[in-house]
Formats: C-alpha cells, structure tokens, sequence
C-alpha cells in the first residue's frame, strides 16, 4: 500500500557507533523499497505526532534496515524501543535515486557525509546487479565510521574520510575526491550528506562535467506531501541544454524528491 501506514515488528534496535543505531524492521512490502526512498516513523509517544523521516539503508526478505542518529527527542525516543514490539510507519516514500541514469558510464562514485552514508548502501548493491560499472564508496565521517564492512563487501572500492584524521583520509569527501585521480569521461556521481557537503559537490561535479544526483534533507511536517514544510527550489537541468535563467519551481522534498540532480538544484536561496 503506497505511502499507506501499516504495522512493523522491530527485529533488533542496537547502537553500531556512539549515537548512531541500526534498527531492522520486519515488513512484509520491504521488496518495494526503492533505493533513496525513505520510510515516516510514527512515534509512540503522543506528544511526538509528527513522523520522522528515516531513509531506507538496505531492504531484502520481509525486512528493512534502518540507520539513524540520536539529534533529537524523537529518535531519543526511538532508540529505547525494543525488539518485539510494533512500530507504525508510512513506506515506502519519495522518488529515490535513479539507477538506470549510470548505466554505460564506467564507474560510479557514491559520496556519503554522516548520517548520509545508509541510503548509499541499498544504492551501491543495485548499482552492482543493474549496471556494468564499478562502484566506488567515498565515506565521511567526523570520527567515528559505521557500515564501512558493509561498503567494503559490495563495492569494488571503499575509500574513508574522517575529519580528525583518526581513521583513512584526514579531512572531507571532496577533499579526498581531490586527491583521487578522478576519470570525469567514465565517471557518475551520487550523494547523500550536509547541505554545505551537497553544495559544494555539485560545483566540483558540475565543473568536472560529472553527472551527479543528490538526496536532500529539509525539515519536514507531514512527510507526505501536503504541508509544504519540506520545499526546495529546483530549475531546469543544464545538461537538458535548456537556458540557466529558465523559471525556477518550488518542489517538495517529500514526495517530489528526495533524490534531484545536482544541477537543478538552485543551491544559494
Ligand atoms: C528524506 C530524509 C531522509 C532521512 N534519512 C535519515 C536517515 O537515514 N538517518 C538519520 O539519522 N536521519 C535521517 N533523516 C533526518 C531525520 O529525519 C531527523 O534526524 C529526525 O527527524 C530528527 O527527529 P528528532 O525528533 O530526533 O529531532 P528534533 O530536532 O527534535 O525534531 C523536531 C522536528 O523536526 C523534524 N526534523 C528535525 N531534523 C530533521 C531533518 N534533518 N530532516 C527532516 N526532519 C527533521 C523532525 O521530524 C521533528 O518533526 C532524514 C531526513 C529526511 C528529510
Ligand atoms: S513534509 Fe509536508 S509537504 Fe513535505
């Protein structure tokens, strides 16, 4: 049932990193999940009515995994549920990442900033069954990693960031982008992390020529289209040779994104 509420059973809700848990969800239309797509968590506590907005990080068999940070009173709340007991949640939600866009391109670059790293993890593993390219990771974190094993096990190559230098590179993704010996003929961008993070990838990308899709974080109200808390201003996409000054039109993140391109996105609003 699209966008419907149903009932899911946590299997497991367990701490991988300092504020950072992942919770797997037995949910019977887990196959429909797209990636990029994201799920509304209904909270039991009353005065939390507003659903929280949890991206799909991996979805096989009756089950979802989930990855999220403790920021707030509402996945303060969710890291006390436990396992066996029943949550509401609307799924799946949003246009996710379009897959079939890298196909012929010769490798694929995923960049994650944060908490931005889980939706990438569905992304990689069906870039790798429905594409020919080979998938490269490109992880962020301030300290601490999570799911890096789990990057390592489906992508041809994992490459770590960490801005206090305790793990991989010393400093952030697009510094280490930099570093790398970029292809920008074969390759293809997707990204999912801080706004700034976002920003500034589309320009290194859209100066290299690299096609690049982003997923977009906004507070959101309904998660499902009909507040307008969750709006970003997109224009035409550049690469559609359409002219930069074209009308721009607000879009929602909710149900119109979260996934856009990189160039229509009007970045400094
Ligand atoms: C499409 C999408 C996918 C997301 N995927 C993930 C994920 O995979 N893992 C993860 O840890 N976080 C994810 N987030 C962010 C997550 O929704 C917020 O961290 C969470 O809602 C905060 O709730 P809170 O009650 O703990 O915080 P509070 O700040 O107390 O929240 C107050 C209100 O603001 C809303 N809100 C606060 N921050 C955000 C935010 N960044 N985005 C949207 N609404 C917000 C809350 O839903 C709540 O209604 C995603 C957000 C979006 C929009
Ligand atoms: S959150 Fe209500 S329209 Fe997007």
């Amino acid at each position: 049932m699209k966008n419907g509420i149903v009932e899911a059973v946590i299997a497991s809700n367990r701490r991988i990193a300092e504020d950072v848990l992942r919770m797997e969800l037995i949910y019977k239309d887990a196959a429909l999940a797209a990636p990029g797509q994201f799920i509304n968590i209904y909270l039991r506590e009353k005065n939390l009515l507003l659903p929280r907005p949890i991206s799909v990080c991996d979805a096989a068999d009756g089950a979802l995994t989930l990855v999220y940070g403790v920021v707030g009173a509402g996945t303060r709340a969710m890291a006390d549920y436990a396992p066996g007991s029943v949550l509401r949640v609307g799924a799946p939600c949003g246009n996710g990442f379009n897959v079939s866009d890298a196909r012929g391109f010769g490798r694929v670059t995923l960049i994650g900033g944060g908490i931005g790293v889980p939706p990438l993890l569905m992304l990689a593993k069906a870039l790798k069954t429905e594409t020919d390219a080979s998938v490269r990771a490109v992880l962020g974190f301030k300290s601490e990693t999570f799911l890096a094993d789990e990057f390592r096990t489906c992508c041809d190559e994992t490459l770590i960031a960490t801005e206090d230098g305790s793990e991989g590179f010393h400093g952030n993704v697009l510094e280490l982008l930099k570093e790398e010996n970029l292809n920008p003929g074969g390759d293809y961008f997707y990204s999912c992390g801080p706004l700034m993070m976002l920003r500034a990838l589309s320009r290194f990308a859209g100066g290299q020529g690299i096609p690049l899709q982003v997923s977009l974080e906004a507070r959101m109200g309904c998660g499902y289209g009909a507040c307008k808390a969750c709006i970003c201003v997109v224009g035409s996409r550049q690469s559609e040779g359409l002219a930069a000054e074209t009308a721009t039109v607000n879009k929602r993140i909710c149900v119109d994104g979260p996934v856009f391109f990189g160039n229509e996105v009007i970045w400094d609003v």
